[in-house]
């Protein structure tokens, strides 16, 4: 396909019900006429490493109050029928011969296809499927429906899974089903989440920790610039291609390293006149995002926000400069951010392209720094973003 179809909104705004738990149960029963098994997995921040997965790098990302919720029961056939709230539309597709499709379903077929692949029996099921986590904004709608349904369906047919093969199952869909060449952390996150911690994955050896984001007078924002990254998928590949490119030829003078994550700045420069000038930039700004994670992990520990915060700028500067997946709408977010001085560190984040950016802004001064970016942007771009204020919160769960 190589082209990343996002999850479209395909959860209702209808405020009739007291929650969206309530809400999803209530569609379940009318479209299906029965009760359904309900999990949710929520979408994710990462405070800082970006990119760095698929170079066999650290993430630190943490699970957000923002969820996709599925609700299955099986149907006794070999098909998948599922309503998306949203579009209060439902689709069927046969589990014959199972192969992606344009838009969100292919999450949901992809899922199914790598279960049996790897030799579990899944049967025809009927779904419901519903949510709040924005799309296309960088906090990973799709690893959130990938997670929810593979939670759902794992518990379903007992197929006594973990939640990192679960993940990995994501992951793979969404190479084979959407096209995207992404790394781990996304799926990750959203299963392995803890409430109150953010997560130091080495995306090698997927060992992890969890670091207690112990701040109480500073919050999570985000805020969205409203740019869809539409380029994300194709020029996402792109940057894997050129690390890949950068460790082939470093690999002629040191045949131990097997990705960037090997790499340290010196051996970089010793042969920066071998590498095209933009794989040596693409190349470097991964080394330097490594460290920088390890540095800002020293400091998240110390309780050291603001020299945290630091780093979080100087890896936009990277992802701006770079590596090249910012944009000028994510960037003058960041600038201005930069000149309001309650908050500590502020960045884009994720994939890139537009999304979301992530600040660290002092509790106190929340409203404030809301009023003063929107109005900014607004100025600025003649859009409306839209201001998250996140909880970390815990990974998928059966509820
Ligand atoms: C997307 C991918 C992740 C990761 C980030 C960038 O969210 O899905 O695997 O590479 O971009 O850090």
């Amino acid at each position: 396909m190589g082209k990343k179809c996002y999850p479209n909104e395909f959860w209702s705004k209808n405020r009739y019900f007291s929650s969206m738990k309530e809400q999803v149960i209530q569609s379940f029963r009318e479209q299906f006429g029965k009760e359904p098994l309900l999990a949710s997995s929520p979408g994710r921040v990462n405070l800082i490493g970006e990119h760095t997965d698929y170079n066999q790098g650290f993430v630190l990302p943490a699970a957000i109050d923002k969820k996709i919720y599925t609700a299955i029961a099986k149907n006794e056939t070999n098909t998948l029928n599922v309503w998306a709230n949203q579009y209060k539309q439902k689709l069927s597709f046969s589990l014959e011969e199972i192969y992606p499709v344009e838009g969100w379903a292919t999450y949901l077929l992809g899922m199914i296809f790598h279960f049996r692949q790897a030799g579990h029996t899944v049967s025809g099921v009927d779904v419901v499927i519903d949510g709040n986590v924005p799309l296309g904004a960088g906090m990973s709608s799709s690893a959130a429906v990938c997670s929810a349904f593979g939670f759902a369906l794992n518990e379903m047919f007992g197929m006594g899974l973990t939640r990192m093969d679960i993940a990995l199952i994501g992951q793979k869909t969404e190479h084979v089903f959407a096209g995207v060449k992404c790394g781990i952390m996304d799926q990750f996150a959203s299963l392995h989440g803890k409430k109150g911690h953010v997560i130091k994955l080495d995306c090698r050896s997927l060992e992890y920790e969890y670091i207690p984001f112990d701040f109480p007078d500073y919050k999570i924002v985000l805020v969205n610039t409203m740019v869809s990254h539409s380029l994300a998928s194709s020029e996402y590949n792109v940057r894997r291609q050129q690390c890949e490119e950068g460790v082939s030829i470093l690999q002629n003078h040191y045949p131990g390293i097997s990705s960037l994550r090997d790499v340290n700045k010196e051996q970089l420069e010793m042969h920066q006149a071998e590498l095209s000038d933009i794989v040596y930039r693409r190349c470097s700004f991964i080394v330097h995002e490594n460290e920088r994670l390890l540095k800002g992990c020293a400091f998240l520990n110390k309780g050291d926000l603001k020299s945290f915060g630091q780093l979080m700028f100087e890896a936009h500067e990277g992802l701006s400069k770079w590596y090249e997946v910012s944009c000028k709408e994510s960037d003058f977010l960041v600038e201005k951010a930069k000149e309001f001085e309650a908050v500590m560190g502020a960045r884009q984040m994720g994939g890139g392209f537009g999304g979301c950016t992530i600040n660290i802004v002092k509790q106190a001064e929340v409203e404030k720094f809301s009023s003063y970016i929107i109005d900014l942007y607004k100025k600025e771009f003649a859009v409306l973003p839209l201001v998250y204020i996140t909880q970390i919160e815990d990974g998928a769960k059966i509820i």
